[in-house]
């Protein structure tokens, strides 16, 4: 086994090779760079050098140029001339290979589907998706108690409409227990649960849900499987997108066993256009997430945030990647020269040149880079030029990729849809005694009034003052409700919580 992958070739002349130390790939990293500086090929051919370690990776694909993975390089291509001149600089004896790519996409268009269940994305992660204030989240925290309670699954979003409505017409039942719900709340609720179908996220939530233990496979030639995950069309829908992205994060903190620091990552991650999944995410949440990235490390997870610029990313975060690529940066005006400044001060010194002048200047595909060291050490930087990829560079063809879908073993597995019995089903069945229910309870409230108002017409002849209160009416009024869900998602947040908003992003009652 080799303990680094290679990357590219460093010093005066290219010919020192520069690794990247399988020991501490856990340790996260970042790759930035302004457009068209060699962002994706640099994941490209980490990707690949992961996989021939062993380790199985995840990434997202953009602009699907990273399919080209699946294929191998060719010497019939335009490029090859110049990749075997790179490949000879560098010291790298280049044979093309394709690697083992297994193709996933939230629509099940051009991959297999990638589902969670409702339950798995648990209220926090929800409550983000569907842009919800903290009054509707604590709705939906009483939504998930209530289902967890009385054993009614949440697994697709009609799961969910179902269990709101049921909330939303025994609100009076429910308030004697959790407070009040104003309808205000459940009706915007509902509504964000359609704008988000309308999105397309319908045929996310549901069954098969993903099992992780499929992303981590290694094949029979020892190579870890390289997850694609198509995501032209989930750069539509960012909230969607940065969602997926953090509970895949969190259900792997939850399931993953502690291994401390690892010879080599169990799974490295790969998240493109990272900007997208911190612009306009609240606080609270960016916090759970940098706490996340720090204690998945010792479960043997790295995470590598590609970006345009460092800045891009929550300063807590940044601080957190240990090992850095970083292409060229224009310096067209006064702020990109500042920022310019700001990203070459967080790099390691190299006497030999000045890294605010190499990140300006560095060509396509080479790049100014620091990977950790004995002890965890950001090494010295240095100036590489990075290999070439033994894989193709552009993307498959449809057919190409539509070849590599219908032959893998994980289609029977995933690519139908399951709809078992759940909430939806078990609340439509209960709906018809509920409304035989409603009914006598009608009645015996015309019976009350009736009975109310022959009380108050006898006081009146005795010529006492009437003193019954008319609480019942005062308990729905909506300000009330509301204080009093507030103090809920307060108290769900402290000790109480715990059992149901699991682990620090996560879900609930998981799929067995
Ligand atoms: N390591 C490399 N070896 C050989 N050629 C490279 C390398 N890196 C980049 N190139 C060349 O540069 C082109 C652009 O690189 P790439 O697509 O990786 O840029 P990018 O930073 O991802 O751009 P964008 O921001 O537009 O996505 C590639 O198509 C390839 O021709
Ligand atoms: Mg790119």
């Amino acid at each position: 086994m080799t303990d680094g992958i290679f990357v590219g070739g460093g010093g005066a002349d290219y010919a020192e090779a520069q690794e990247l130390l399988l020991k501490y790939a856990n340790r996260h990293g970042l790759i930035a760079g302004a457009t068209g500086t060699g962002k994706t090929v640099t994941v490209q051919i980490m990707a690949q050098a992961f996989s021939d370690a062993g380790v199985p990776v995840f990434v997202s694909d953009v602009k699907g140029d990273l399919s080209g993975l699946g294929a191998a390089g060719a010497e019939t291509h335009k490029l090859h001339a110049p990749f075997m001149e790179r490949a000879q600089r560098i010291g790298l004896d280049l044979t093309y290979s394709a690697a083992p790519v297994t193709f996933w996409d939230l629509w099940g268009i051009q991959g297999h589907p990638v589902r969670a269940t409702v339950a798995e994305m648990g209220p926090l992660l929800l409550s983000r998706m569907l842009d919800l204030s903290e009054v509707q989240e604590g709705v939906l925290n009483i939504a998930f108690r209530i289902a967890d309670e009385q054993g009614l699954p949440l697994l697709d979003l009609a799961d969910l409409r179902s269990m709101l409505a049921w909330l939303g017409e025994n609100r009076s039942e429910v308030s004697l227990q959790y407070g009040n719900i104003s309808p205000a709340s459940v009706g915007a609720i509902q509504r964000s649960i359609l704008m988000l179908e309308n999105e397309g996220a319908a045929g996310f939530f549901g069954e098969p849900a993903l099992e992780l233990r499929d992303l981590m496979r290694v094949d029979d030639t020892g190579r870890g499987a390289v997850n694609i995950l198509a995501s032209d069309k989930l750069m539509q829908a960012p909230r969607l997108y940065a969602t997926f992205l953090f509970w895949l994060l969190s259900e792997l903190f939850e399931e993953l066993p502690e291994v401390g620091d690892p010879d080599k990552p169990k799974l490295v991650f790969f998240f493109d256009e990272a900007h997208l999944l911190f612009d306009g995410t609240p606080k609270a949440l960016v916090d759970k997430v940098e706490q996340v990235a720090r204690l998945i490390r010792s479960k043997g997870v790295g995470v590598y945030f590609i970006t345009q610029h460092p800045a891009d990313i929550p300063e807590d975060i940044l601080g957190q990647l240990g090992n850095r690529i970083q292409h060229a940066l224009r310096a067209f005006t006064a702020r990109d020269k500042k920022n310019l400044k700001l990203a070459a001060e967080t790099y390691r010194e190299n006497p030999t040149f000045s890294i605010e002048e190499a990140i300006r200047e560095v060509g396509v595909g080479e790049a100014v880079t620091s990977f950790l060291e004995k002890k965890g050490v950001p090494g010295v930087s240095q100036r590489t030029l990075i290999r070439p990829p033994a894989s193709r560079i552009g993307p498959l063809t449809v057919a190409e990729r539509g070849a590599i879908v219908a032959s893998s073993d994980l289609g029977p597995k995933y690519d139908k849809p399951i709809d078992r019995e759940s909430a939806h089903e078990i609340l439509t069945k209960r709906a018809e005694q509920a409304a035989a229910a409603a009914a006598k309870a009608e009645a015996a409230e015309e019976e009350a009034e009736v009975q109310e108002r022959e009380y108050r017409t006898a006081r009146r002849y005795t010529g006492a003052r009437v003193s019954r209160s008319t609480s019942r009416k005062s308990s729905s009024d909506e300000g009330f409700g509301e204080a009093l869900t507030e103090a809920l998602v307060k108290e769900l947040k402290g000790t109480t919580g715990r059992r149901i908003v699991r682990g620090i992003l996560g879900g609930l009652f998981k799929a067995k």
